[in-house]
């Protein structure tokens, strides 16, 4: 027998009634499980009528998105039936459609709250119409691998995190085949909408789908109504108001922050380490900023920042550097440096080096496909302008490697897999030992990632996705095609919103060509949540004014509170959400 897995000793463990109610906890019942599905959730006054779930009407408001030329030719169908205007909550509806068959995908990374996005769907939709879930994201899709959602399903995931329901992935949907295969999928299936739980790339998937299967989908010429839903723990699908951020980041950021306080915790407990810690959060250093916000770090570095101020790498080591020796001379060996997971793609020249790799690796795909890695670096070398090839050469070996990997079916460089911190902190060592040899500098390397996309979601998170779903249903009930999901007012009640998503591309580089997607927003230098950070950056520097957060709280005083950039960008009077009484039954 293997003694591993097999089952010695079982005989003493069977017999005792802990035993047994540990087996009936195997599955998704742990008690905290048992306890977070049955927590109520606020709902938004527009959906409740006679203390009952309902769906509303939109119309359209003033807010208009005026998209780029070149886009608006290729989505005819979707601006001319949107006129670019987003849609404002209106009455509940009077006439509610039944027998409509809805199928719904998560896409991209997971993120905590697509369960409840699932679940306000399904409860807005109500008994009278089907809602199939699409296994492993829009791959599913194209292979129409579906089943259907029932009312058992939506109550075991309720407020859990992950997207263990359906799965996801990140085929990107734009060939004509693709389209077709769709089309093909829709008319087997007899499905009359999709609901795409997605981030920036993915909503783009969306607004191809909405606009290439606007019309002539069924044999009566009806098409197929393609709505959008906001999910990234990135935090870069936002606009403004109307979208004040996507679902996923208030839970990965307060995972991330309860990590980061502990460590900070730590390091002025052991005193002689600096941890130098990489937080997920792709290009935009969104995450970074809420959980430097939360915790108060030594050095908290901003891609955009970095990019926007020209601030080489040699000048980003050196002044680490500068505070580590700042702090040394006042005995303080130890520190806290977080990095935003795309920093290297921000620094000066970085950028560009990396945008003619992405070109010539693309360029070159056929004669770098039968090379082992060193050989497809000594061949992109030569390819590369002198100095981007230079300064490629000039990297660690394991940097090197990874910048030569395969990019998603997006153009995404994954960089998840590069250990920017491991470069710093090598780097700031060195630098240390020309400044000053006798300072003490012993460093740890941390990536927190994978840890929190799909951590039990915050009571933000739970109440936002699930009025999204309702939103997302909402908008399909009362006919509409190529909107996303939003909510606006998150401090007021929170208002319903239709997106045209079509209005939000733009036109971007990627794998070496131009191509039409959702601009990533970015963290913006003059935002109130960066010159706040400004302001308070070098007293955390120079002092030890750490936070530690703490787990996330689901019931008590903090539970309801928003990510600090949102309520500060938004610039709402607290920092809790309110999502109105919205009493139901
Ligand atoms: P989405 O943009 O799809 O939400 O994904 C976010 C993310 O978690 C990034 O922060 C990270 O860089 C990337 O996914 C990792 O991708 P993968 O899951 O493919 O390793």
């Amino acid at each position: 027998m293997n003694k591993l897995t097999g089952s010695m000793n079982v005989e003493k463990v069977t017999n005792s009634m802990l035993a047994e109610s540990l087996k009936v906890m195997e599955t998704g019942h742990s008690p905290f499980e048992k306890a977070i599905r049955l927590m109520e959730l606020p709902v938004c006054d527009a959906f409740v009528k006679s203390g009952k779930l309902a769906p509303i009407k939109f119309a359209p408001g003033t807010k208009v998105l005026e998209p780029n030329r070149e886009i608006a030719d290729s989505f005819p169908n979707s601006i001319a039936a949107s006129k670019n205007r987003i849609l404002a909550a209106g009455e509940t509806l009077s006439r509610l459609a039944t027998g409509k068959k809805v199928a719904v995908m998560f896409s991209g990374g997971p993120a905590a709250g697509g369960h409840n996005v699932v679940t306000g769907l399904k409860q807005i939709l109500g008994p009278d119409n089907t809602l199939l879930g699409i296994k492993a994201g829009p791959k599913g899709l194209l292979k129409g691998n579906f089943f259907e959602i029932t009312d058992d399903h939506v109550c075991h995931v309720m407020n859990t995190g992950g997207f263990n329901l359906m799965g996801t992935d990140r085929t990107k949907i734009e060939k004509p085949e693709d389209i077709e295969k769709v089309k093909y999928v829709c008319r087997e299936h007899n499905i009359d909408a999709i609901v795409v739980i997605g981030g920036d790339d993915s909503n783009t998937n969306a607004a191809f789908l909405a606009e290439k299967l606007f019309s002539d989908v069924k044999e009566d010429g009806s098409g197929v109504q393609v709505i959008g839903v906001p999910k990234t723990i990135d935090g870069d699908l936002q606009l403004g108001d109307e979208l004040p951020i996507s679902f996923g980041f208030d839970t990965a950021t307060k995972i991330y922050s309860e990590q980061v306080g502990n460590i900070l915790r730590d390091s002025s407990s052991s005193l002689k380490y600096w941890h130098f810690i990489r937080l997920m959060g792709r290009s935009a250093s969104h995450v970074t900023l809420e959980v430097a916000l939360q915790t108060h770090p030594t050095v908290a570095l901003i891609s955009e920042e970095v990019r926007r101020r020209d601030i080489t790498l040699p000048e980003i080591v050196d002044s680490i550097a500068e505070t580590v020796i700042m702090r040394a001379k006042k005995g303080i060996n130890y520190g806290v440096v977080l990095v935003p997971e795309g920093l290297i793609e921000f620094i000066p020249g970085f950028t560009t080096m990396i945008d003619d790799l992405n070109d010539k690796m693309a360029q070159f795909k056929d004669e770098l496909i039968h090379k082992d890695i060193r050989g497809q670096l000594q061949f992109i070398y030569s390819k590369l302008t002198q100095t981007h090839g230079e300064l490629l050469e000039s990297l660690p070996e394991s940097i090197k490697f990874k910048l030569m990997a395969d990019r998603d079916e997006h153009g995404n460089l994954p960089v998840s897999k590069i250990e920017t911190e491991t470069m710093l902190s090598g780097a700031v060592k060195a630098r240390i030992c020309e400044l000053d040899a006798s300072i003490k500098f012993e460093t740890l390397n941390h990536f927190f990632g994978y840890e929190a996309r799909c951590g039990a979601s915050t009571v933000f998170d739970s109440a936002y996705t699930y009025n999204l779903g309702a939103t997302a249903g909402s908008l399909i009930l009362d006919g509409h095609t190529g909107y996303m999901a939003s909510l606006t007012d998150l401090d007021k009640g929170a208002r319903p919103l239709g997106i045209p998503i079509a209005s939000l591309l733009d036109i971007e580089i990627r794998k070496g060509k131009p191509a039409q997607v959702i601009e990533k927003a970015l963290v913006k230098l003059d935002s109130p949540a960066f010159v706040y950070f400004e302001s308070r950056r070098n007293l955390w520097a120079e002092n030890d004014l750490s936070n530690s957060p703490g787990p996330i709280q689901m019931w008590g005083p903090t539970s309801r509170q928003l990510p600090k950039t949102v309520a500060l960008n938004r610039e709402y009077n607290s920092l809790n959400f309110n999502f109105s009484a919205g009493q139901m039954d």
